[in-house]
């Protein structure tokens, strides 16, 4: 298999097709001009700027130009591939939740009535088991209809790619995950990854695994920060630190380390994407998966603790009220705000009246979000493109630490003259930053930090113990 073709331009299809194209030829499909304007000028050298933001993949686009070519024909892109690797959006249904895979099936029928060879299909987009099932009988029946000899396999290739980490996470990746019931084809298609992966990580299972294993993996991480967001509100109520308690647990190697941070709940366009789906593919088939649904209502109280530990430090009034927001994007790095929780605390912090004036170090995030938020902008909504650019405008501001990026892992409260609370939504500062600016006036809310704040009275505790657990 020399000949990849990639339907879809977007984020997963791009950054996959870039890393391929390292050592096999690649068509990259996209029936908007736009993307594939785009494409063409930064393999050109004409502009670094393209419509997604991923570190190093401008970089490696270039560095693979020779076997990148992008196209908006479909006879282009069917010409020659062994392999096509089908990573169109399935965006949620509104009503419903449901992935929407009307555009797998448009891709499914282009590709039987344009195919002339045999060839392999495998559907990297997020989907629910069964898709490749079903865009299987689509392919078969719109080959039938063209008349065309091509014998096509179709299987799944979940990506697990991370933001911000994917161009790390294509070259070294924990597993390749390949769903074929096929034997030829998967045999092909083993060879095809071996080109690229050791054989320890490519795993190769029936259709309907591989299709599961991306919403399993998923619920699990989210359903791992919800169980830990939970315990980081009983630690404020104890004293505790979740921070030591997390590190208690990752010591054991059954759980491990990673995935462990509190915070006020997950966001992206995964996790709170991928468990809610799962959630209402299984109610649709009558299973019950409790813990799931709990890990989605889990994180939706993690973010209203965090916004009502706000509103109750300013007695439950915001009006005229100012807040720094460090970082939109759902996590550090990244001009993604889907489900970004720092968006959900600040757009209550406008309702309730307060001013935001917000800085993060993507430039992107910050043009979604003016973008998003056009009527407040220049009223209550501010943006800056530097840390401290707002700190001659502000007087005795809160700050809200919104995620993980390294600038925000210590506050200068200089800048501003004095600054109010620091309320770290992602647990970034460490304890001696904190201490340091406790003793400089300033106070502190983390999530779970209850050694840091004293949240918790220790003679109430005891108090509550020789009341009820003590038997005669
Ligand atoms: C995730 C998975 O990591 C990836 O494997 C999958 O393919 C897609 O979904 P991504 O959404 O890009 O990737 O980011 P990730 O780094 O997993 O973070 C997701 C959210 O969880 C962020 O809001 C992050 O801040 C939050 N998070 C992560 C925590 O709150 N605590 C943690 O310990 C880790």
């Amino acid at each position: 298999m020399q000949n990849v073709t990639f339907f879809g331009a977007g984020y997963v299809g791009l950054t996959t097709a870039a890393h391929v194209a390292g050592t096999h030829k690649v068509v990259v499909y996209d029936p908007d001009e736009v993307k594939r304007t785009a494409i063409e000028a930064v393999l050109e050298g004409d502009t670094d700027h393209l419509y997604i933001h991923e570190a190093g993949l401008v970089e490696l686009l270039r560095k693979n130009k020779r076997n990148i070519h992008p196209t908006s024909t479909l006879d282009e892109a069917l010409e020659k591939p062994e392999l096509i690797i089908l990573a169109v959006g399935t965006p949620s249904i509104p009503e419903t939740g449901h992935a929407n895979l009307k555009y797998l099936v448009e891709a499914a029928q282009a590709i039987g009535s344009h195919l002339l060879h045999d060839a392999v299909v495998l559907v990297k987009s997020t989907v629910p088991p069964g898709t490749s099932s079903m865009l299987d009988d689509v392919l078969f029946e719109q080959l039938g209809i063209a008349g065309s000899p091509a014998r096509v396999a179709v299987g799944a290739c979940p990506e697990f790619l991370a933001e911000g980490t994917a161009m790390a996470d294509l070259r070294t990746p924990y597993r390749v995950v390949v769903g074929l019931d096929d034997p030829q084809a998967q045999r092909e298609v083993h060879r095809f990854f071996r080109t690229m992966y050791g054989e320890g990580t490519i795993l190769m299972t029936d259709v309907a695994s591989a299709e599961l294993s991306k919403h399993a993996s998923n619920a699990m991480l989210a359903t791992r920060i919800t169980f830990v967001n939970d315990l980081a509100r009983l630690c404020e109520a104890v004293g505790a630190d979740i921070k030591a308690v997390t590190r208690a647990m990752g010591m054991d190697p059954r759980i491990g380390s990673k995935f462990l941070n509190a915070g006020f709940g997950y966001g992206g366009s995964c996790f709170p994407k991928d468990t809610r789906a799962l959630a209402t593919f299984a109610r649709g088939l009558h299973v019950p998966l409790p813990i799931v649904e709990a890990a989605i209502a889990g994180n939706e109280v993690a973010t209203e603790r965090f916004t009502q530990n706000i509103l109750a430090s300013y007695n439950g009034d915001l009006t005229g009220e100012q807040f720094v927001l460090w970082g939109v994007g759902f996590k550090a790095g990244t001009d993604d705000l889907r489900d970004s929780r720092a968006v959900e605390v600040m757009r209550t912090l406008l309702e309730r009246g307060a001013t935001v004036h917000v800085y993060d170090p993507v430039a992107g995030a910050r043009r979604n979000l003016e973008e998003d938020f056009e009527s407040a902008l220049g009223h209550h909504l501010f943006t800056y493109d530097s840390q401290y650019g707002m700190a001659p405008l502000v007087d005795h501001p809160s700050i809200i630490i919104g995620n993980e990026d390294n600038q925000f892992r210590s506050v200068d409260v200089a800048p501003f003259g004095s600054v109010r609370t620091v309320f770290d939504g992602k647990n970034v500062l460490s304890a001696e930053e904190v201490l340091a600016l406790q003793e400089a006036g300033v106070q502190y809310h983390g999530v779970g930090r209850g050694t840091l704040t004293g949240s918790a009275s220790r003679p109430d505790l005891v108090a509550y113990l020789r009341h009820h657990y003590m038997d005669g």
